[in-house]
Formats: structure tokens, sequence, C-alpha cells
């Protein structure tokens, strides 16, 4: 269904550990649709990785239903969330993870190759168009190495993208950029957003960053303390 949400949080709650336990996330729960560009905000430690993670399939919740593109994560097998991360999810991190042995266009490719082997001519072609959009066309054969940082979080940008992921889960991706690097990644986000609908949740220390998305989600001790859309001047 189209009006199906990309992201539906119900009551999810996290806790880590057995003996000592940790409560992390409590009673979370929204949804985003298709298309949204929204920022998760909080202080250090106020549980916005763990939050992530558990969208992203990487982590399970101890209580409360995750479902992404209206499958419930809970009723997926390993391969099952293997498959449903490769349809659907893009992930970008602080550090890129870029592997410094490979080329930025092998980088970008590594998706594909990971899910089946050598890349088709057209996932060849599409990852060359990615690369073209994010301005490093001429640098593609470069190794991840030989670039600047934020270079390097542009591959990792197109890397996210490679395979037309409809969702895009960014965890701090300016946070170790200087202004001018982190206000061309945004934009780059928000490009892929208004053009291909491309969802993205990013998660920022950033207050400036946060206002330039369409809505900001802050967690506090590990519960949703706001979620309010933002105003743009027209
Ligand atoms: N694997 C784990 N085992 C136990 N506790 C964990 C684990 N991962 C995170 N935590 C704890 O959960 C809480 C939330 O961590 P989380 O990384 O989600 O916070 P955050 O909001 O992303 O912080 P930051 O802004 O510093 O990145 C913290 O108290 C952290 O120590
Ligand atoms: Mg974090």
């Amino acid at each position: 269904m189209a009006d199906t949400p990309i992201v539906q949080m119900e009551k999810v709650g996290k806790v880590y550990g057995t003996k000592i336990q940790t409560r992390v996330l409590t009673d979370v729960t929204f949804t985003v649709q298709q298309g949204e560009f929204a920022a998760i905000i909080g202080p250090s430690g106020s549980g916005k990785s763990t939050l992530l993670n558990l969208i992203g399939a990487l982590d399970k919740p101890t209580e409360g239903a995750v479902k992404i593109g209206g499958e419930t994560l809970s009723g997926l097998d390993d391969e099952g969330l293997a498959r449903l991360r490769r349809r659907y999810l893009g992930f970008i991190f602080q550090f890129h993870y870029l592997l410094p042995d490979f080329t930025a266009l092998e980088n970008v490719l590594m998706p594909f190759s990971v899910a089946h082997g050598a890349p088709t001519r057209q996932e060849r072609k599409e990852a060359i168009e990615l690369l073209e959009r994010v301005g490093l066309k001429d640098r593609m054969n470069n190794r991840a190495t030989d670039i600047s940082g934020g270079q390097q979080q542009r591959v990792a940008i197109a890397r996210a993208l490679a395979g037309r992921k409809p969702l895009v889960l960014a965890d701090e991706p300016t946070g170790n950029l200087d202004t001018e690097n982190s206000n061309e990644v945004f934009a780059l986000m928000r490009d892929f957003n208004l053009k291909d609908g491309t969802t993205f949740l990013i998660v920022t220390h950033d207050p400036n960053l946060a206002e330039r998305t369409d809505r900001i989600i802050s967690v506090i001790d590990g519960r949703i303390a706001h979620d309010v859309p933002v105003a743009h001047p027209k």
C-alpha cells in the first residue's frame, strides 16, 4: 500500500543486559511516512543510536513492535531481516567505514557485491551516477583513503543510496566534519530526499541542522520528549 508508513514504532522498549539490566528506551511510539526528512536529537546517552539500531534491524526490542514497510521485524528470521535490510535500508555513520583498500566506486558497489557477488552492468551504472550526484565522479577510481574526509562521507552517502533504498538511517553523519563539509553532506541528503523521495532519519547534535529538517524527534532518558514539525519560511 502506498500509504503504509515506512517506519512504525509501537510501544517499543529496550533493556540491555541480563544480570545487570539497563533500561535504555521506554514506550517509544511514532510513525514515519515515506519521503519524510526528520532529525532525532537528544543528550548523549539518551538512546538515539539504540533507537536507530532498532529501526535498522541491527538490534531487537525488549518490548513492543518495530515495523518497516508494514512488516513486523520480530516475525522475521535472520535471513528475512537481512533481506529486509537490503531492500529498504541504507546506513550512514559518523565514521564512514569505507573499505580503505577499495576505490570510491568499489565502495559504492559494495552493497551489491555483498548481496550477490559481482555487480551487474546496471548496478555499475547506478553507482557511477550516484557518485556523479555527490560530485565525485572524477574521483571514482581513487582509493577511499586518497580523498578528503568530506569526500569520504559523500561516498558513504552514495553507498547508502545504492540499490535505491527508500529509507536512510544516519547516525551523526556530520559529527566528524567541519561546518562547510557538514553543510555539503546535509544538502546532499536533502537533495536525495526531494528528488527521489528517499526517507531520512538523521541523528544529530547540531541544532542548526535539525532546524533544517521537517520534523524534530527529541529523545530524553529513553523516551520521546517532543515530536514536532519544523516550520520553514516560504
Ligand atoms: N550494548 C549495550 N549494552 C549496554 N548498554 C548499552 C549498550 N549500548 C548502549 N548502551 C547504553 O544505552 C544508553 C543509550 O546509548 P545510545 O548509544 O543509544 O545513546 P545516544 O543517545 O546515541 O548517545 P550519543 O549521543 O553519545 O551517541 C547509554 O546509557 C549506553 O551506555
Ligand atoms: Mg549515539
